[in-house]
Formats: C-alpha cells, sequence, structure tokens
C-alpha cells in the first residue's frame, strides 16, 4: 500500500518533474525545460501532470495524462491517455505507480472520458505486467516507421 499524496503538478515542482520526465525519456533532454515552463504557464485543458510524493514530502514519481481523439483498440472519442509514467527505483513495488493511474483514470472520467488507453516499448516487459496488474488489456501491436524527407537522406 502507497504512503503517498497523488496531487496536480504545482509550479514548485518544476525541478522535480525535470527530474523524473529526464529519467523517463533521457533521449531530449533539451525539451523538458521549456515543456514544463509552457506547460506551468498555460495549465492546458487537455493534459495534467500527478506527482507523488512520499512521507516525507519528497517527489517520487509522476505520470502525465491526456486526452487523444484516437487510441488503438478503443471505441469512444475523446480517450484518456496515459502519455507517460515513472516511479523511482527505491520506491517501486508500494503501490506508487497504481496511485498515479488512478489519478490519471479519474481525471479522464472528469472531462468525459469512459476508456483509458496507453502504450510501452515492445521489450518492457516490466511496463506490461505493470499495465497488466492495474487494470489495462493488450489492445494492438503497432510497429513504428520513420523516413527521411531530407535529400539525399534517403533513396
Ligand atoms: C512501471 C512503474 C511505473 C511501476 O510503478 P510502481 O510504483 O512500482 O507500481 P505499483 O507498485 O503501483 O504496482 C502496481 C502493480 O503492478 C505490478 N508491477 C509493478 N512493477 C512490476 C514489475 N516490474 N514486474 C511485475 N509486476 C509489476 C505490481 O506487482 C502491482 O501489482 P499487484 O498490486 O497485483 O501486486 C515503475 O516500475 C517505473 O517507473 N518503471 C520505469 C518507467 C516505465 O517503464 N514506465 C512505463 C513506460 S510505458
Amino acid at each position: 500500500m502507497a504512503t503517498c499524496t497523488v496531487r496536480p503538478v504545482e509550479t514548485a515542482d518544476a525541478d522535480d518533474w525535470i527530474r523524473l520526465r529526464t529519467a523517463l525519456w533521457p533521449e531530449v533532454p533539451g525539451d523538458h525545460p521549456p515543456e514544463i515552463t509552457a506547460f506551468l504557464a498555460d495549465r492546458p485543458e487537455a493534459a495534467e501532470c500527478f506527482v507523488a510524493e512520499d512521507a516525507r514530502g519528497r517527489i517520487v514519481g509522476f505520470a502525465e495524462v491526456g486526452l487523444r481523439s484516437f487510441a488503438e483498440g478503443c471505441l469512444t472519442s475523446p480517450v484518456g491517455y496515459l502519455e507517460g509514467i515513472w516511479v523511482e527505483r527505491e520506491a517501486r513495488t508500494a503501490g506508487v505507480g497504481r496511485a498515479l493511474v488512478r489519478a490519471g483514470e479519474a481525471w479522464a472520467l472528469a472531462r468525459g472520458c469512459t476508456e483509458m488507453a496507453s502504450d510501452r516499448a515492445i521489450d518492457n516487459e516490466a511496463s506490461g505486467a505493470f499495465h497488466r496488474a492495474v487494470g489495462f488489456e493488450e489492445a494492438g501491436h503497432v510497429v513504428c516507421y520513420r523516413r527521411s524527407l531530407r535529400p539525399g537522406e534517403h533513396p
């Protein structure tokens, strides 16, 4: 059982959010500070970030959710979408991730959604086990492709 508090992110959490976001998505570290600054300034209607605070007040996890008009395998629109979730290693398997997902689901439900969707990398088996444990069922498999449009970079 998680001894954590889950709440929407606040301006004072910006540094923690950057740290956790960079841990989840290390490929584009430079993108996180400006995106977070813009989010906190604008508070868009169609997206939210929840943070989990442990008993000592440390931010140990976050989940970003949003509304999408379409999600693979879903029958309704818009759909609540779990865009990303990360829990610090030392705080894992204590219910923090589940609490973050439940907060995201409540957020989507309050915006009229009746379905929640998510995705994971095919080789992230732990994430697969987590998704199943918190109630998701597999809805499909998608292969992503890339093709450069720069002259000389494609045949
Ligand atoms: C996936 C992640 C968010 C889970 O967070 P967590 O706080 O450990 O999850 P919880 O403790 O709330 O676990 C909820 C359920 O998932 C299960 N679970 C969590 N991690 C698991 C793992 N690695 N293997 C198997 N089951 C797992 C738990 O056993 C629990 O099920 P139960 O209630 O039936 O026992 C965390 O491991 C993480 O941040 N991983 C790295 C980032 C990542 O992969 N994010 C997902 C990208 S799509």
